[in-house]
């Protein structure tokens, strides 16, 4: 039976750093409310040419190199992201040839912050069936480029980066389960309502905004506690695992008051929890692999582990996964 399996990580992040205070001198907030209602105390934010690619291909190139791959022999290339270079064609080609990735398949996914397990579950399908060997899926989000920075309520919960794992067929799982999950009626609790089909890009939209992110905060702080306790509830008892048996807990970064509801509904130790929000914001769909990346360097994942990864975000989409380290 062939199992897919994550063999490396890497991640890649823009160099400026903002923090809380460089926000207040231009934004009615203050370090104080942003840290105690999210959790964040600074975000990394790209340059003017700096792009989704760049910082792709940059985690990319990383993971592959951590494996001992050559970029021509890798056979599949997902980008998950929702703030592409392009409104087309896909970040992933413009990765792919920034890669030398020259043989992939190159295309993206649009999941918002569960964009990485959506990811996850299309490499686990293609290598399962046979049809693929390898799959290399990157997280990769330049979201500063998309939001008001008047607007105190979505400015200061956003970050940039790049998260990026390589997936292969094994012998053993690897990914023991995956569940991802949508619902459209959700869609503009958080949404861009500017440059699409619905509402072309022109002098009026850009004057009235509509280019940047809206968020409806609090309907999403509920839903989002809502379903990971779900989620976390379902994949332990479809995985026969207690919250005992998990060894991490990865749960997408949107704020350090959900990671901490999810923590305690569900009843595993804080120590279990990986939060990387404090220094990065929400990076959408590059938290995960980035967190994941952060976990190998950090020590804290040995051959045999247990994780349980837990998305939710725009669209509303959900996703939850278990992995045996
Ligand atoms: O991954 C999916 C995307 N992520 C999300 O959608 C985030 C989910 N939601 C959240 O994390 C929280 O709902 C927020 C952090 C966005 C907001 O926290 P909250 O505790 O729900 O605050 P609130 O929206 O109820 O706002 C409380 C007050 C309001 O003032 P009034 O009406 O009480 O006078 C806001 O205007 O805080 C005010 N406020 C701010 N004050 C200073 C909102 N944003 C800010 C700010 N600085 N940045």
């Amino acid at each position: 039976m062939t199992f897919s399996r994550i063999v490396s990580t890497g991640m890649a992040f823009p160099r400026r750093v903002v923090t809380n205070h460089e926000l207040a001198q231009t934004v009615d907030t203050s370090d104080e409310w942003i840290f105690t209602r999210t959790g964040i105390h600074e975000r990394r934010v790209a340059g003017p040419d700096e792009t989704t690619s760049d910082l792709a291909a940059e985690a990319g190139l990383m993971a592959l190199k951590r494996a001992g791959m050559d970029p021509m022999d890798l056979e599949v290339l997902l980008v998950a992201t929702i703030t592409g270079d392009l409104p087309f064609p896909a970040t992933a080609c413009l990765t792919q040839t920034k890669m030398g990735a020259k043989r992939a398949v190159a295309f993206d996914i649009s999941a918002a912050c569960s964009g990485y397990i959506y990811g996850l579950s299309v490499a686990d399908a293609y290598i399962r069936s046979g049809m693929y060997k390898n799959v290399l899926v990157i997280g990769s989000e330049i979201l500063t480029k998309f939001l008001d920075w008047n607007d105190r309520g979505s400015c200061v919960l956003f970050g940039d980066g790049a998260g990026a794992t390589l997936v292969t067929a094994s012998e053993t799982p690897g990914l023991k389960y995956v569940e991802i999950g949508s619902d459209g009626d959700f869609a503009e609790l958080i949404y861009i309502p500017g440059g699409g089909s619905r509402v072309p890009t022109t002098h009026e939209t850009v004057d009235a905004g509509l280019q940047y992110a809206r968020l409806d905060g609090k309907e999403v702080y509920k839903l989002a506690v809502r379903y990971a306790q779900e989620l976390t509830e379902r994949a332990l008892e479809k995985t026969g695992l207690t919250v005992n048996d998990i060894d991490l807990l990865v749960p997408h970064q949107a704020n350090q008051r959900i990671t901490d509801a999810v923590q305690e509904r569900l009843g595993i130790a804080k120590e279990k929890v990986v939060t990387n929000i404090e220094y990065y914001g929400n990076t959408s769909g590059a938290t995960i692999p980035v967190c994941l990346h952060e976990a190998v360097e950090q020590g804290r994942l040995k051959p045999g582990d247990k994780i349980l990864l837990v998305a939710f975000g725009a669209g509303f989409t959900w996703g939850a996964a278990v992995l045996e380290w």
